[in-house]
C-alpha cells in the first residue's frame, strides 16, 4: 500500500489524478507502508535481477501492464586497480551504463510508463539534457505511446540524440538550455495531455531508487560508508536515499550510507546551497561543462537532494571540466569501464574528497557512475589522442611502436 504526498505540507493526492507538484507548490513522493510489504531476501534470490526483482517496493497495481526493456541488475565492480591507484581500499563502481539504454534512467522509465498505461495517457513526453529522452523513446515505443522530447539544441550529445530520434519521438531542438526546455514541456503537458515523465514525476523516481536495492543486495545486504552519486535536476540521489532508507526501515540492512552528491563547477547551484546551509538553491542562469547530462541551472528536485544529504549526513562538491576528463580517462584505463563525462563526476568527487581528507582511506565507497561512454563519443575525440593513420607498411608501423 503507498500514498501520493506533498513532501512540504503533507497533503495527501489522488493517484488516479494527474499532477506533478502540490497546491503548496511542494514536490510529491509516494510513501509506502512498509508494514503492509511481506517479502523476504531470499525471496528475491529465487527472481531475475533488474528492477522488478524488488515489485512490493514499486507502486503499481497488480494487474498492471508492465513495460520493461529487463533494466537494472547492473554490475557491480570490485575497482581493485582503481582504488590502489587513487588509494583507497575498497572502492566499488555501480554500473548504470549498462542499461539497456545506456542509463540510469531505465530503471525510472520502467516504472513511469507503466504508470502512464495505467492512467490511459497517449503520449508521453520530457526535456531532457539527452539520457531522459534516450530512455522515454525506447519505453514509449515498446508501450505504442507517442512521445515528445525536447532538448537543448545549443548542446546534446550525440549518441543521445541519435537514440531519440531512432526510436521515433518526435524530436525538437530548443533554443536555450535545458532550463528553459523543462519549464516548455511543463506548460506543454498540461495544455496538450501530455504526460510528463521527467524526475519531477514521483513514480519515475521510485524505479531509480532500485539502485540502492541492488547496491545493498550485491555487498550481502551491507550498506557502503559512502555512496558517491552525479547531480544534475536531483532527482536520482534522492531516489536512491530513499531506497536505502526503505531497506533500512523494512529491517533488510542494519545502517545508512552517507551521499556524496557530485555537480560540475559551472552548473553547482545546490553544491552552492549545501555548502551555505540554505534550504533554498538560487539557480545559475547560464550554467555550462563539458559534463552535458548535468548541465543544469534550476534543479527542480533540489528540495528532495538537500533534505536527502543533510539527512545522511553526506557531503556535496563540485569539480572542474578538467578533474572530469582526467576521471573518466582513469576509469576507463585502470577498470575498462567507459563512461560518460557526467558519470566521471562521480569518481572525479571522490578523488578530490580523497584528497583533502573528507574521505577516508579505509572507507567503502561506491560510486555510482551513470551513463554510457558512447553517449558522448564526439567529446572523446575533442579532448584524447587522436588515432594516427599510415600506409599498410611495417616501416610506418614501426616509426610509431618504436619512436
Ligand atoms: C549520465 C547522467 N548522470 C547524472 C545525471 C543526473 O541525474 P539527476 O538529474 O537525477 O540528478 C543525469 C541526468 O540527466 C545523467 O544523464
Ligand atoms: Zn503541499
Amino acid at each position: 500500500m503507498f500514498k501520493l504526498r506533498c513532501i512540504k505540507c503533507g497533503r495527501e493526492h489522488s493517484q488516479k489524478k494527474i499532477r506533478y507538484t502540490c497546491e503548496c507548490n511542494g514536490l510529491l513522493e509516494v510513501a509506502f507502508d512498509l508494514d503492509s510489504i511481506k517479502v523476504k531476501k531470499r525471496d528475491f534470490q529465487k527472481r531475475s535481477p533488474g528492477v522488478w526483482r524488488y515489485r512490493e517496493f514499486l507502486p503499481v497495481a497488480e494487474d498492471s501492464r508492465i513495460i520493461s526493456l529487463q533494466e537494472g541488475g547492473t554490475p557491480l565492480y570490485k575497482a581493485e586497480n582503481l582504488g590502489k591507484k587513487i588509494g583507497i581500499r575498497e572502492l566499488y563502481i555501480k554500473n548504470e551504463g549498462a542499461n539497456p539504454s545506456g542509463s540510469f534512467k531505465d530503471r525510472g522509465m520502467t516504472v513511469g510508463v507503466t504508470k502512464a498505461l495505467e492512467l490511459e495517457v497517449k503520449a508521453v513526453g520530457c526535456a531532457s539534457t539527452g539520457n531522459t529522452s534516450a530512455s522515454l523513446a525506447a519505453y514509449a515505443a515498446k508501450a505504442n505511446l507517442k512521445c515528445l522530447v525536447l532538448l537543448p539544441a545549443e548542446k546534446i550529445a550525440l549518441g543521445k540524440l541519435a537514440q531519440a530520434i531512432l526510436h521515433g519521438a518526435t524530436v525538437v531542438g530548443i533554443r536555450g538550455n535545458f532550463d528553459a526546455a523543462l519549464k516548455l514541456i511543463t506548460e506543454a503537458s498540461l495544455k496538450f495531455n501530455i504526460y510528463l515523465l521527467n524526475s519531477i514525476n514521483p513514480w519515475r523516481l521510485e524505479g531509480q531508487k532500485t539502485e540502492a536495492f541492488e547496491i545493498a543486495e550485491q555487498l550481502s545486504w551491507e550498506v557502503p560508508d559512502k555512496v558517491v552519486i552525479p547531480v544534475g535536476n536531483c532527482g536520482n540521489i534522492s531516489a536512491i536515499w530513499k531506497g536505502f532508507k526503505e531497506f533500512y526501515d523494512y529491517g533488510f540492512v542494519n545502517s545508512l550510507p552517507k551521499l556524496v552528491g557530485i555537480q560540475a563547477e559551472g552548473a553547482a547551484p545546490v553544491v552552492r546551497a549545501f555548502k551555505k546551509g540554505l534550504d533554498e538553491v538560487s539557480p545559475i542562469a547560464n550554467p555550462d561543462t563539458i559534463a552535458t547530462a548535468i548541465r543544469i541551472g534550476a534543479p527542480v528536485n533540489a528540495p528532495k537532494a538537500l533534505r536527502a544529504v543533510r539527512e545522511s549526513k553526506g557531503i556535496m562538491e563540485d569539480v572542474s571540466d578538467e578533474e572530469i576528463i582526467s576521471a573518466q580517462k582513469l576509469l576507463a584505463r585502470t577498470e575498462g569501464i567507459g563512461v560518460e563525462p557526467a558519470s566521471a563526476a562521480s569518481v572525479a568527487g571522490l578523488i578530490k574528497l580523497l584528497n583533502n581528507g573528507s574521505i577516508g582511506k579505509d572507507e567503502r565507497i561506491v560510486c555510482v557512475v551513470t551513463g554510457h561512454a558512447l553517449k558522448d563519443p564526439e567529446m572523446i575525440f575533442n579532448k584524447y589522442e587522436k588515432p594516427v593513420e599510415i600506409e599498410p607498411t611495417l616501416a610506418e608501423l614501426e616509426k610509431i611502436i618504436k619512436p
